[in-house]
């Protein structure tokens, strides 16, 4: 069902994992399948420099998330913003048409995430409506960047990123 080039990153991920120093992250779930995925760049002259992923998802999702890092590591944002879900099914050699919208969920994530990053102190201004900067900005590193993220969002996420004063205002916003 798979191509041997799917069935080898999905074997050998490359990029796996959290970046601790990210710029932006991009968090995008799958409405068909309810996986969801993160991804993560760090920025540096207006390339990608480094970049991660976390994916909670099936063989495809893990293949495209990992087939993507390599294919966005070292592209400027205009160039990575180009990548489309078919060239990363193209450069796994294909993937299964019913597993095409996992693909989606890669390409997605990546734009998200730089989008996040142009649009940082937006997010961050829109953010502090509820919370301080500090709060504001770790909620930005889990990948929520507007209020209406943070309405859907989980407590338990949210607890662990920001501080005892931080959780309390968010407590306070969301029962209004
Ligand atoms: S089935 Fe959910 S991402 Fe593939």
């Amino acid at each position: 069902m798979y191509s041997k080039k799917v069935m080898e990153h999905f074997l050998n991920p490359r990029n796996k994992g959290k970046l601790e120093d990210a710029d932006a992250v991009g968090k995008v779930g799958n409405p068909v399948c309810g996986d969801v995925m993160y991804i993560y760049i760090k920025v540096k002259d207006g390339k990608i420099e480094k970049i991660g992923w976390e994916t909670m998802g099936c063989a495809a999702a893990i293949a495209t998330s990992s087939m993507l890092s390599e294919l966005a590591k070292g592209k400027t944002l205009e160039e990575a913003m180009k990548i489309s879900r078919n060239d990363i099914a193209d450069a796994l050699e294909g993937l299964p048409p019913i597993k095409m919208h996992c693909s989606n969920l890669a390409a997605e994530g990546l734009h998200k995430a730089i989008e996040n990053y142009l649009n940082k102190e937006k997010i961050i201004n829109e953010l502090m409506k509820v919370v301080n900067r500090k709060d504001a900005e770790a909620l930005f590193k889990i990948g929520i960047t507007s209020l209406d993220d943070l309405k859907k969002a989980s407590m338990e996420e949210i607890a662990n990123a920001v501080s005892d004063e931080g959780m309390e205002k968010i407590k306070k916003f969301l029962r209004k």
